[in-house]
């Protein structure tokens, strides 16, 4: 068995989250033998701080705008999972700000082996160039191309795209979920047609996925991973969570115009409202993207006896009393 002064020093950035939450906790639990983990998280006193600490982590506070406690979060990593998260603050540009220092940073770590940089598709060269305004995924084209000026840690990167996550439906009931209606029932109206199928998955599968990505190291230098958990139709999707939760729901397509009203409605500022609106009409594009020829698929290099959760497993055992 490695010593701790043997293993690879794994820094897990968003640590406490969606994504970073459960590669921590994967690999604590399956290959604490091989990796040390860093997890960096602003307070390290919230409860999922204190939950890696008691797993075993080393959990450190840092922030991506304040350079000098990244490069502390990262100093001596051999093996770095990133993210930043643009709805922090709701702004391509800080988000873009943060992951150009946090590349900058990585490149120039003297023992790093692995850049595990989580990120999204493209779509600005989809439907005629219709989609221009999706700012979290601007961001991370943009932090793609900034990861081509380092060309020593573009060599050791992996990128990742995760699928549209089951739990987008809690987290953000009015913009991505079945909003109540006034006779009880509830509806979900997007701008596609209902028998859209949209790759899902349950951000939870994030960690067994970086867990092999991590494993296979070199395998995966320069390689991009995209995540499906379960592709169903729209219409299906809502189906099975009507009947998990015995409650009335359906499906109904707006125009892109009125998705673009009904998101305004929310009170959301006309960039943000133009780029929740564009990733909503592009999500039926995904999945000829996430399958495109050269994209590996996550769920092909997971254990053979991992099963990824499907959406009805994901509804039987998800909290929604927030719903009303
Ligand atoms: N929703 C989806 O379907 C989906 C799919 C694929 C990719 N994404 C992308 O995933 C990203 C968000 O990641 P997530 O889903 O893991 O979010 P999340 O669950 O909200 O967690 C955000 C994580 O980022 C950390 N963080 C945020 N700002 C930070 C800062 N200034 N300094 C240090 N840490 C900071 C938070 O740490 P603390 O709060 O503990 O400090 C937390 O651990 C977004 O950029 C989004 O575009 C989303």
């Amino acid at each position: 068995m490695a010593t701790n002064s043997h293993k690879m020093l794994l820094v897990i950035l968003g640590a406490t989250g969606a994504q970073g939450g459960p590669t921590a906790r994967y690999i604590l639990k399956y290959s604490s033998h091989l990796y040390r983990i860093r997890a960096v998280t602003r307070d390290p006193s919230k409860p999922a701080g204190r939950e890696l600490a008691s797993l075993g982590a080393e959990v450190v506070a840092a922030d991506f705008d304040d350079e000098a406690s990244i490069t502390a979060a990262l100093d001596g990593a051999h093996a770095i999972f990133t993210i930043t998260n643009f709805w922090d603050k709701n702004s391509l540009e800080i988000e873009v700000g943060q992951g150009k220092l946090l590349n900058r940073i990585a490149s120039e770590l003297p023992d790093l082996q692995h850049y595990v940089f989580s990120s999204l598709p493209d779509p600005r060269g989809l439907a005629g160039g219709k989609f221009q305004g999706i700012l979290p995924y601007n961001a991370k084209a943009a932090l793609r191309e900034d990861l081509k000026s380092y060309p020593a840690l573009h060599s050791k990167t992996t990128e990742v795209w995760i699928a549209y996550y089951f739990q987008n439906w809690v987290k953000y009931q009015a913009v991505f979920g079945p909003v109540k209606q006034d006779d009880g029932s509830f509806m979900l109206a997007m701008p596609y047609p209902a028998s859209t199928k949209i790759p899902t998955c349950s951000s939870d599968d994030t960690g067994a996925l970086i867990h092999s990505i991590l494993n296979g190291r070199e395998e995966y230098y320069g390689k991009t991973v995209a995540l499906i958990g379960d592709l169903l139709t729209e219409e299906d999707r809502v189906k099975i969570w009507a009947e998990g939760l015995g409650v009335s729901a359906r499906f109904l397509q707006l125009s892109p115009e009125e998705h673009l009203r009904k998101v305004k409605s929310l009170g959301l500022p006309d960039d943000l409202a133009v780029a929740v609106n564009q990733l909503q009409e592009s999500l039926p594009l995904e999945q000829a993207v996430m399958e495109a020829t050269g994209i590996v698929q996550g769920n092909k290099i997971l254990p053979k006896d991992y099963k990824l959760k499907t959406w009805m497993e994901y509804v039987k055992e998800e909290d929604w009393s927030s719903f009303d």
